[in-house]
């Protein structure tokens, strides 16, 4: 980093940073409450988790909230790029160095500086690209492709990959040094069928994220609360998204029935199935079961209710506030039940 400290400016506030991570599982709170240490700290941070999970989305969230804010991200999917192009992309060459370099190119390295680089898939960084890498992480320095020179570049490092790296080093195809260097910290997002608790919020937060036509968001019945929770999302956060967004048309303004979700086993137009559900965990299975308990024990009381949270909660023998809490924590809108 520059020796005066950058100030953080015309970005995001912290708080709009982490407000935008949605989730209330334990495992997703402990690692939004661990981003701001992450975005204190200049080591490379490696963030594992299946396909869809948020890995970019905590990338991001770690340089919005570190003092590089202001300076550039830049995502890079190593798997993108045959071994080479690769390297020109991003170390940059000097004209010449290979056939189609008619002009010398400023790589995304130096595109980077003062900032955060994230590496996804890194994974599939060949042979030669770790080790050029390693260089660059230990040192800052790289040479672009054809140039005599070496570079300086100060860029912090994220890494994003959904393989076991671990397992890569022991079995000889990913190098044990570079592995080290790129796991100084390591945040592992756990699949969505593990953190069955985030399914409602997100689905509830996608809908108001993608709704067109102004007014409320609309909701989700019950049973379509239920198919959401029942689901095991394969594709994860961003599959739900998906299935939000195919819903929106069919809802029009009312509410999301199950038909509308478009999930494999649910009438309607479905989404292809990737994986056969595995049997869940005790755990996992019982939090379905009470998040759904809880849906369907909300909804009917409300609606006997009529929305009066304070006559509700006095029929639930729970307190007001406590009622209050959990409504919203389902993503329940007293005002609904008032008709
Ligand atoms: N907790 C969350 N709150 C809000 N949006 C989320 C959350 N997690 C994921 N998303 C959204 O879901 C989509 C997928 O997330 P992201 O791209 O970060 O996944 P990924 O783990 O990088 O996936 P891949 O391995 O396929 O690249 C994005 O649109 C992202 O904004
Ligand atoms: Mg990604």
């Amino acid at each position: 980093m520059s020796e005066v400290p950058v100030l953080k400016s015309g970005g995001p506030t912290d708080e709009k940073v982490l407000a935008g991570l949605i989730g209330r599982a334990p495992v997703f709170k402990s690692i939004v409450t661990s981003l701001p240490m992450l975005a204190s700290s200049e080591g490379a941070v490696l963030i594992t988790g299946e396909t869809g999970t948020g890995k970019e989305l905590v990338a991001r969230a770690i340089h919005s909230l570190s003092e590089r804010a202001s300076h550039p991200f830049v995502a890079v999917n190593c798997g993108a790029f045959v071994e080479t192009l690769l390297e020109s992309e991003l170390f940059g060459h000097e004209r010449g160095a290979f056939t189609d370099a008619h002009a010398r190119r400023h790589g995304l390295v130096a595109q980077a500086a003062g900032g955060t680089m994230l590496l996804y898939e890194v994974d599939t960084l060949m042979p030669r690209a770790q080790v050029a890498l390693l260089r660059v992480l230990q040192e800052g320095y790289f040479r672009p492709l054809g140039a005599g020179a070496e570079q300086h570049s100060d860029v912090r490092y994220l890494a994003a990959t959904n393989a076991p790296l671990d397992r890569m080093v022991q079995a000889g195809s990913f190098r044990a040094d570079l592995f080290y260097r790129l796991c100084v910290f390591s945040v592992g997002v756990p699949p969505l069928r593990e953190r069955v608790e985030d399914i409602l919020p997100l689905a509830g937060h996608f809908l108001e994220k993608h709704v067109s036509s102004p007014g409320p968001a609309p909701g989700l019945s019950a049973a379509a609360a239920e198919a959401l929770l029942a689901y095991d999302w394969p594709g994860n956060v961003r599959e739900l998204e998906s299935a939000m967004v195919r819903a929106l048309p069919a809802a029009r303004g009312g509410t999301v029935e199950p038909e509308d979700l478009g999930l494999p086993g649910i009438p309607g137009r479905r989404a292809p199935r990737l994986l056969p559900e595995a049997s869940p965990t005790y755990k996992i299975q019982k939090r379905r079961v009470v998040e759904a308990f809880e849906q369907q024990y909300l909804r009917r009381l409300m609606s006997e209710h009529r929305g009066n949270v304070s006559r509700a909660a006095r029929a639930a023998g729970k307190e007001r506030r406590d009622l209050g809490k959990l409504l919203k924590r389902h993503g329940l809108d007293p005002r609904r039940f008032t008709a």
